[in-house]
């Protein structure tokens, strides 16, 4: 059977990641595809560079171009971040009929509506699960399971880095910029980590959750923002005796045809289920008219749980382009494990 060929755009925390969830469960994305997926070039600045994820340096390489030229590549998967040359390459890359994998969150909050509709009409993928909230599901479930519902509103904590920060603060009475180092350390915060800290990385989020959930155009610029740097020691202190923790907020409402985004830190009753989202982990709720109430909980960032998201999209685009290139492919679609009956 003929592999599908997936390129990787960036070999950072979130590409290692990848790399290493695609080699690890290499046998088992083969059977529920019914055909090998199989990463064929990673794109990276610097080639000679030591890396903590080992790839076989001939896969790596700092040329674009052979990248989009590569008839046996498939899927294209950007993990690069930033706005430019990502834009340039996820466009080249739909225009050549290449389906596009994007974690990144900069981009679709600016020009998703553009891409989205370069991918449509060229007839293929452009996923985006890890954008948001990491290892999260939440972009699909939107999407699709919850798209018989008037969402009302949306709210949760989406960005591990400030959270990171705050949980340490506040349990820990850590000092700020330390904490902010460790969360670098640990691969949650951003090449610029001003974005995790000023609001804007959540700002980004919110813009895309709330488009998708209100099914509008939630423009960036429109999103208030407000980060955590203004939030001291004290404020944590006095918010504890008062009974609340502190947490940045993401919030979108729609009410009256008007859709409401913002970000900024908020005082949570300490019984509040967001009030136990600690560390980079997350925590979105939405409520629909008809779902009522649901949430999602997860880690937001990281290498694997982000990656975890990245390689449910690179199935997912691998599944559709197997159904429409080579037609529904039969497969044994699981191993035969016997299963363990209790009371028997
Ligand atoms: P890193 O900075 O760790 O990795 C970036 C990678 O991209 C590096 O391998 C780098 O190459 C490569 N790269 C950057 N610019 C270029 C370029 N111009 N040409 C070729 N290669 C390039 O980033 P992350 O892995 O943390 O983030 C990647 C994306 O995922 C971003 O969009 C981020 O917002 C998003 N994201 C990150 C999460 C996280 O937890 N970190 C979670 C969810 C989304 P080299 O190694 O040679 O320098
Ligand atoms: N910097 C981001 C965060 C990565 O801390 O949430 C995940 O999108």
């Amino acid at each position: 059977k003929k592999p599908i060929g997936v390129a990787l755009l960036g070999l950072g925390t979130v590409g290692g990641g990848t790399y290493r969830i695609l080699e690890n469960r290499k046998k088992e994305i083969e059977q529920r595809l019914g055909v090998p997926v199989e990463v064929k070039k990673v794109l990276v600045r610097d080639v000679n560079k030591a890396r903590t994820t080992a790839v076989p340096q001939a896969l790596l390489t700092d040329k674009p171009a052979g990248i989009m030229e590569d008839q046996e590549i498939a899927i294209v998967v950007e993990l690069m971040g930033g706005i430019e040359p990502a834009f340039t390459y996820i466009k080249e890359a739909l225009k050549a009929g290449k389906s596009v994998v994007t974690a990144n969150k900069d981009l679709m909050a600016l020009h998703g509506g553009e891409l989205l509709a370069l991918a449509e009409s060229n007839g293929v993928d452009l996923e985006f699960e890890a954008s948001v909230a990491g290892g999260i599901p939440i972009i699909r479930p939107l999407k699709v399971c919850l798209a018989g519902n008037r969402m009302e509103e949306l709210k949760g904590i989406i960005n591990g880095t400030t959270n990171f920060i705050l949980t340490k603060m506040t349990q820990e009475g850590s000092d700020f910029a330390e904490v902010l180092k460790e969360a670098q350390d640990l691969g949650y915060a951003e090449a610029d980590p001003t974005s995790d800290v000023e609001g804007l990385d959540a700002a980004r989020k919110l813009a895309i959750l709330a488009s998708i959930a209100f099914n509008t155009r939630v423009a960036l610029d429109k999103v208030y923002v407000e980060g955590i740097t203004k939030i001291s020691a004290r404020d944590i202190e006095y918010a504890r005796e008062m009974g609340y923790t502190i947490k940045l907020l993401g919030i979108a409402k729609e009410q009256e045809g008007q859709v409401e985004a913002r970000v900024h830190p908020a005082m949570i009753p300490s019984y509040h289920p967001l009030a136990a989202v600690n560390d980079a982990f997350n925590a979105i709720f939405v409520r629909g008219d008809a779902v009522g109430d649901a949430m999602f909980y997860g880690r937001g960032a990281g290498d694997l749980p982000t990656g975890s998201a990245v390689v449910g999209d690179i199935i997912d685009a691998a599944r559709n382009y197997t159904r429409q290139n080579q037609g529904r492919i039969s497969c044994t679609c699981y191993d035969e494990k016997p299963v363990k009956s209790f009371g028997k």
